[in-house]
């Protein structure tokens, strides 16, 4: 029998997703919207696809939870997306009720799934959709990581003139503009970008990556990006589906490694078909560590704005 993948937002991200999930063909994927006819309308579209892209899994779009039963793996995209000159953070306080109220009938209908949370702020909310849910830390996830070392690949690739492929890149931190660029970490073919790049041109593409979302919300002046989030979403649902064991920057809920406490952040792991499987801690120089710490505070207040809001319980003393 084929998994079981929900997408919760039948938006930009979610349908996208929704689409490049649909065409790996190994998961039936059921669309979710409080729009009447979105999901129901780009499910069938999408359906009727896969005639020619190779995809006998099903696709379903609804209105209602009762279809995403039993989920093994559910995306939470669901919630507004920036305007120009917003940042992702300030989206909080809406975010916040949606995806509440979407991560308890999410729990309600698949006690067992997987928790994939793209919705903004990333790591706040992906640390409601852990509180809210009370699952255990591996099956509650953030995608932020892979997109925002994706952005920062692409730029070093077209600049050194080499394969995407052969770039890896080492981003640590919160999903926002405190996010922690490691160059020493990053490589070309193996090589440290800190042996190959001058720190000026090195800056500037941490400078971009960093801005990457930014970028792209000011030029569509409607939304913000799609395409590059719902491939690091497909990447992270390839790695737990089929089990790859993949390691992967994610936000993930640390308790003590990297000495953050009771925060997500994203921080290289290892995903699997139980989720998150394995922390991979870094040695981290004294400057970096400083900068992961900031990038966390960053994070942890928001976190506080929805304890004094309502949106989360306060911590018990
Ligand atoms: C971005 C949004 C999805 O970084 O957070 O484009």
């Amino acid at each position: 029998m084929r998994k079981k993948v929900t997408i919760v937002g039948a938006g930009n991200v979610g349908a996208t997703a929704a689409q490049r999930i649909f065409e790996r063909g190994y998961a039936d994927v059921v669309l979710v919207d409080v729009v009447e006819g979105l999901p129901q309308g780009k499910a069938l579209d999408m359906l009727q696809s896969g005639p020619v892209v190779g995809s006998n899994a099903g696709i379903l779009g609804t209105n209602s939870y009762e279809e995403t039963a039993n989920s093994d793996l559910v995306v939470i995209t669901a919630g507004i997306a920036r305007k120009p000159g917003m940042s992702r953070d300030d989206l909080l306080l809406t975010n916040m009720k949606i995806v509440k109220d979407v991560t308890m009938n999410v729990v309600r209908h698949s006690p067992e799934c997987i928790i994939i949370v793209v919705s903004n702020p990333l790591d706040a909310m992906a640390q409601l959709a852990l509180e809210i849910s009370q699952f255990p830390r591996n099956r509650v996830l953030g995608m932020s990581g892979i997109l925002d070392a994706a952005r920062f690949r692409s730029f070093v690739a077209e600049l050194v003139g080499v394969s995407v492929q052969d770039v890896s890149a080492c981003i640590l931190g919160g999903h926002g503009d405190s996010m922690v660029a490691v160059p020493r970490l990053s490589t070309v073919g193996g090589i440290p970008l800190t042996d190959l790049l001058s720190t000026s041109a090195i800056d500037q593409i941490v400078k971009r990556a960093v801005n990457g979302g930014a970028e792209i919300v000011s030029l569509l002046k409607t939304g913000s990006a799609y395409y590059a989030p719902s491939a690091a979403v497909a990447e992270m649902v390839d790695s737990i589906i089929l089990d790859k064991k993949r390691i992967l920057p994610c936000a993930v809920y640390l308790k003590g490694e990297y000495e953050i406490h009771g925060l997500f952040v994203s921080v290289p792991v290892k995903l699997g078909s139980t989720g998150l499987e394995e922390i991979q801690v870094l040695e981290l120089n004294e400057q970096e560590h400083a900068a992961l710490r900031k990038s966390a505070a960053a994070v942890k207040e928001l976190v506080d704005i929805m304890r004094l809001k309502g949106g989360l319980h306060p911590m018990p003393s």
